[in-house]
């Protein structure tokens, strides 16, 4: 994993006043983010959600921003979001993955991000397999770089949309008990969401098996407080919000799980375990699920499911994002 806190700190824009305005040249990851960084994010995506819902749902703001999106891993959600809330905004969108650019030449990923800054971006989102490239890249481009997912690191929209859509059933967080389950480990999503959660005043609860389970997360500051458990019917008693995650098949050829059978017994979100959780408790995923293993197929459509809801989210948390970033870079 490449070293993300030395060299690499993330860089306030330094003609960015003090008042409620966004201060940062990249978004790497939600742990720089404080309560006030949040709330406008929070703010500007609900004004973002509101143009969606407008017959004509899109302006010019960003007309003459360039936004890429570089992606060297597979996405649906994040990358189709980023195109959707980039073109929404009027900003011309350049899409690359790996396979089909320079990459497939050995091209480095700093020269990448040097070519892209040099045909005009402002922004690049981009996904990587490596945890801690996207901070390498903010290093080496004037381009504002938005972390869509690295490695087992970080993933912040993801966190930020899955806040957007707590707050909007929920109110506010500040005391409320969210449980995310399945492979904590190796989850970027897990990661970024303890920093926004934590923050937002909630408890957090992270459940899982031993072998995915690093019992390091577990703390708690002044706003809230994460704790790890092994024990998923425990857990989810009296939860108000129910995260799965994707747990991928891998993990039990590598005998991190004793097998899928035995993962599903322990650990899948599934009517009689969420029977136990707050009464009217929100399931979410952040996607690609495996139904039928992490959660089961009624419970992923069921009727405290927002896992949809989280999909179209993204766009306006995206949107506010690009929006965010883009006027201060200009501000
Ligand atoms: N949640 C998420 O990052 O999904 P994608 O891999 O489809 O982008």
């Amino acid at each position: 994993m490449l070293d993300v806190r030395e060299e690499s700190r993330p860089v306030a824009l330094e003609s960015a006043p003090e008042e409620a305005r966004w201060r940062w040249k990249d978004l790497l990851d939600t742990d720089v983010l404080d309560p006030a960084d949040i709330q406008l994010v929070m703010d500007t995506a609900e004004a973002m959600s509101e143009v969606r819902s407008r017959p004509m749902s899109k302006v010019a703001t960003l007309r003459g921003t360039t936004v890429v999106t570089l992606f060297y891993e597979q996405s649906t959600r994040t990358r189709a979001s980023f195109e959707v809330a980039a073109k929404a905004l009027g900003a011309d969108v350049v899409n690359l993955t790996a396979s089909g650019s320079s990459v497939e030449k050995g091209e480095s990923l700093i020269d990448t991000v040097r070519t892209l800054e040099a045909i005009g971006a402002d922004l690049v989102v981009m996904r990587h397999g490596k945890s801690g490239a996207p901070y390498l890249a903010a290093r080496h481009s004037k381009a504002g770089i938005i972390n869509g997912g690295d490695g087992t690191h970080a993933h912040p929209t993801q966190a930020l949309l899955d806040l957007f859509t707590m707050r909007r059933h929920l109110g506010d967080l500040a005391g409320r008990k969210v449980l995310i389950v399945g492979d904590i480990l190796h989850s970027r999503v897990a990661r970024s969401n303890i920093w926004t959660l934590v923050s937002a005043g909630a408890e957090v609860t992270l459940c899982g098996p031993a072998t995915l389970l690093p019992t390091s997360l577990a703390g708690r500051s002044e706003r809230g407080s994460v704790k790890v458990t092994t024990n998923l019917d425990q857990a989810i008693a009296g939860a108000d919000v129910v995260m799965a995650l994707r747990i991928q098949k891998e993990r039990a050829e590598r005998g991190l799980i004793p097998s899928l059978r035995e993962y599903i017994r322990g650990y899948q979100v599934n009517a009689r375990r969420l029977a136990l959780a707050a009464p009217g408790a929100l399931v979410m995923h952040p996607g690609p699920m495996n139904e039928g293993i992490e959660i089961s197929p009624e419970i992923a459509h069921g009727v405290g499911s927002v896992i949809e809801e989280q999909v179209s989210n993204g766009v306006a948390v995206r949107m506010a994002i690009l929006y965010l970033m883009a006027t201060a870079r200009t501000a």
